[in-house]
């Protein structure tokens, strides 16, 4: 209720300031956020959590869609869970932290991206609405591409980015007047370097699309296919590039690449404690509750909450999570989430390390390396 009256103020002062400027913004739409899925290129963190509650820079990459939705002036949100529907429901809460309302969407299964759109259509009615896959991170907002959906009124609008390796994602292939003549998921051989982002535009047509096409060869109801159809229906599928850094962080290194731009934008800020013998250097956070003893963070970087630090380097791009612990070690362009721990240990680079995940030093004799690993996991060791 909070949140739908905190939306209705800001709507009003949303439109009276469009009016003033004459800018035709329309009515307020609503967005579909996909936060179910496999994930399975995310194993073994996906086995156990979410992967849109990945952190970057210590808050999960679902809330950066949210919020770029909220910018844009979507009150209303559904979001589809999946298996991990407990722990994404328990972080998102009910919206009014944005001052939005959200809505669960369960699907049964990971059936596919256009199964998401049908089975949230009591949700969305027959109104337009944006969809926003929930692990994709994009910096530069969807703003004017909403206002662009709104004026020109397509039956869909898809933004594209282009890549250098098209093999990876759905590709697009434009006409002459930049209209979308094709769509192929990962194809073997590429139509262009344009890759879809995983925010989407579309009226009630895409209803009748997603109900129309046939599962894929990989079971999935694709929604490069729900867009086909419009295409070769006739409906008008429009196409915008975006031009800020766009990644889909389904694999651990689209996740660094993702944090590390994150990072580039923080702020400094010491709310937690910082030794005399301890130096820090660039943009840093250390949150409250945190404790840096002899070592050095050298930014941008983040010390969550709680967080232990001592006699320690914690290199560029590095996000500590809440309550972790980094002792004798050294840490750089590394992701540790909740409850870690590293310990005697020089030098991690390049990691992701799971929620209460311990990587020490072994000094029982044999000297040997002593693993416990889930399924999935990766383990790179270097050195004698
Ligand atoms: P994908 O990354 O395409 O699929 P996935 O999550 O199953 O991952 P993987 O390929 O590693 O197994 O999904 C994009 C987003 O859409 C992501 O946030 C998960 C979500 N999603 C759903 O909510 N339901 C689905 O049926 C699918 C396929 C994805």
């Amino acid at each position: 209720m909070f949140g739908v009256v905190l939306c209705a103020v800001r709507e009003f002062y949303r439109v009276s300031a469009a009016a003033l400027t004459s800018v035709a913004i329309g009515v307020q739409m609503k967005a579909l956020v996909l936060a179910g899925g496999a994930g399975t290129r995310l194993r073994p963190i996906t086995y156990t959590s979410a992967k849109q509650l990945v952190p970057l820079a210590n808050k999960p990459i679902l809330f950066y869609g949210i919020e770029t939705l909220v910018e844009a002036g979507v009150c209303e949100i559904g979001i589809v869970v999946g298996d991990t529907w407990r722990e994404v429901e328990a972080a998102v809460g009910d919206g009014s932290r944005w001052g939005i309302s959200v809505t669960f969407l369960r699907q049964e299964a990971p059936l596919g991206l256009a199964h998401c759109v049908l089975i949230a259509q009591d949700f969305l009615g027959s109104e337009p609405f944006v969809m926003y896959l929930g692990d994709n991170f994009l910096v530069g907002g969807v703003q004017d591409f909403v206002r662009s959906f709104q004026q020109d009124q397509p039956n869909a609008q898809i933004l594209l980015s282009k890549v250098s390796n098209p093999c990876q994602f759905g590709v697009v292939e434009l006409d002459s007047q930049g209209m979308v003549r094709r769509l192929v998921e990962k194809p073997t051989v590429p139509l262009s370097n344009l890759a879809l982002v995983g925010v989407y535009f579309f009226d009630a047509c895409v209803h009748e699309a997603v109900r129309a096409i046939e599962p894929s060869d990989r079971g999935e109801l694709e929604i490069t296919d729900a867009i086909q159809w419009l295409v070769d229906k006739g409906k008008s599928v429009r196409a915008s590039t975006v031009t800020g850094p766009w990644i889909d962080t389904g694999k651990k290194d689209d996740l660094l690449e993702a944090n590390r731009i994150v990072l580039d934008m923080i702020e400094s800020r010491v709310d937690g404690f910082v030794d005399v013998s301890s130096k820090i250097v660039g943009r840093v956070v250390v949150e409250s509750g945190a404790q840096v003893r002899d070592s050095v963070v050298r930014g941008p970087a983040i010390v969550g909450k709680g967080a232990l630090v001592a006699n320690s380097y914690i290199g560029p791009y590095s996000a500590v999570g809440p309550d972790c612990r980094v002792e004798d070690a050294e840490l750089e362009h590394s992701i540790l989430l909740k409850g870690s721990a590293v310990q005697g240990v020089r030098r991690i680079e390049d990691s992701l390390i799971g929620r209460g995940a311990m990587v020490g030093r072994s000094v029982d004799q044999p000297r040997a390396m002593r693993f416990l690993l889930g399924d999935h996991s990766e383990a790179h060791v270097c050195g004698s």
